[in-house]
């Protein structure tokens, strides 16, 4: 008796192979998927903190300041009115300057290319605006030698110096504010210190990490790191705050 061997693919274990070999593919093809929809959810989370970060420098911290002016106006109308009219006016051109950089920001997240400008004169102009009104004297300089940034440096940095001075203006009752832009070789460097109160740093960042209520002194640590920097914040009860953001020459 004799029997005739049959083929390799005509065999079981070659079948077996067959099935082990789809069901790879088809486990592989499986987790490819999983893992390009989760880039695109890690994309979509990240863009919703940008929008979050965008609406909070601009709307937040523009309604913010106008509201501590029109706190000062209605204890002044009767003492002193035209002091009030004057904050009045300021509060109006806070409100129409945040109005305008929410709709640049969200010009900005349609074409993805921010607006370019001279960052001491920005930085300048947001120590002035934010001071107005207050107790507080702010004080601005440039130190080293201005040189090109890169706009999303210059857009970034302006932000961290808009909310460090927000911070020490409704935070800390100073008496000053320095603002200051160090141009280094090595690297470029924003510092706001104030000599108000100062506050638990420790104790603050647990608190910001859950109840989602602060989000100035998480969005300049972010902010920082996105133009590949660091911020660095020191401060003590009675001794004041200093805020540093500090970015690398690339
Ligand atoms: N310069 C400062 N001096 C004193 N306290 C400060 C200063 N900066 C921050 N803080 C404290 O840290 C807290 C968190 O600041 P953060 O900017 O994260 O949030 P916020 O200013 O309270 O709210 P927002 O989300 O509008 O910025 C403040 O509520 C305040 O208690
Ligand atoms: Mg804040």
């Amino acid at each position: 008796e004799f029997g005739v061997r049959p083929h390799f693919f005509q065999t079981r274990w070659f079948y077996a192979l067959c099935a082990a070999a789809t069901l790879a593919l088809a486990w592989g093809l499986y987790l490819l998927h999983v893992r390009r929809i989760r880039q695109q959810f890690a994309l979509v989370l990240a863009e919703r903190t940008r929008v979050a970060r965008e609406v909070h420098d601009t709307l937040i911290q523009g309604v913010v300041g106008s509201t501590t002016l029109l706190d000062a106006v209605s204890g002044m109308f009767s003492t002193s009115p035209e002091t009030a009219r004057q904050y009045l006016d300021e509060s109006r051109s806070q409100l129409r300057k945040s109005l305008d950089e929410a709709r640049q920001a969200v010009w900005n997240m349609r074409r993805q290319t921010p607006g370019k400008g001279d960052l001491a004169t920005a930085l300048s102009g947001v120590v002035q605006r934010l001071t107005a009104g207050t107790h507080a004297e702010g004080r601005f300089k440039v130190r080293g030698t201005p040189r090109h940034l890169s706009t999303a440096c210059e857009e970034n940095l302006l932000r961290v110096g808009q909310e460090a001075i927000t911070n020490a203006v409704n935070h800390a009752g100073p008496q000053l504010i320095e603002v200051e832009l160090y141009y280094d070789p090595q690297f470029v460097q924003l510092s706001v210190e104030d000599d108000g109160h100062g506050f638990d740093l420790e104790a603050q960042n647990e608190m910001s990490d859950g109840n989602g209520h602060h989000f100035g002194l998480i969005g300049m640590r972010e902010r920082a790191q996105k133009i590949g920097g660091q911020l660095i914040v020191h401060s003590a009860a009675n001794e004041g705050t200093r805020v540093v953001a500090r970015v690398p020459s690339s």
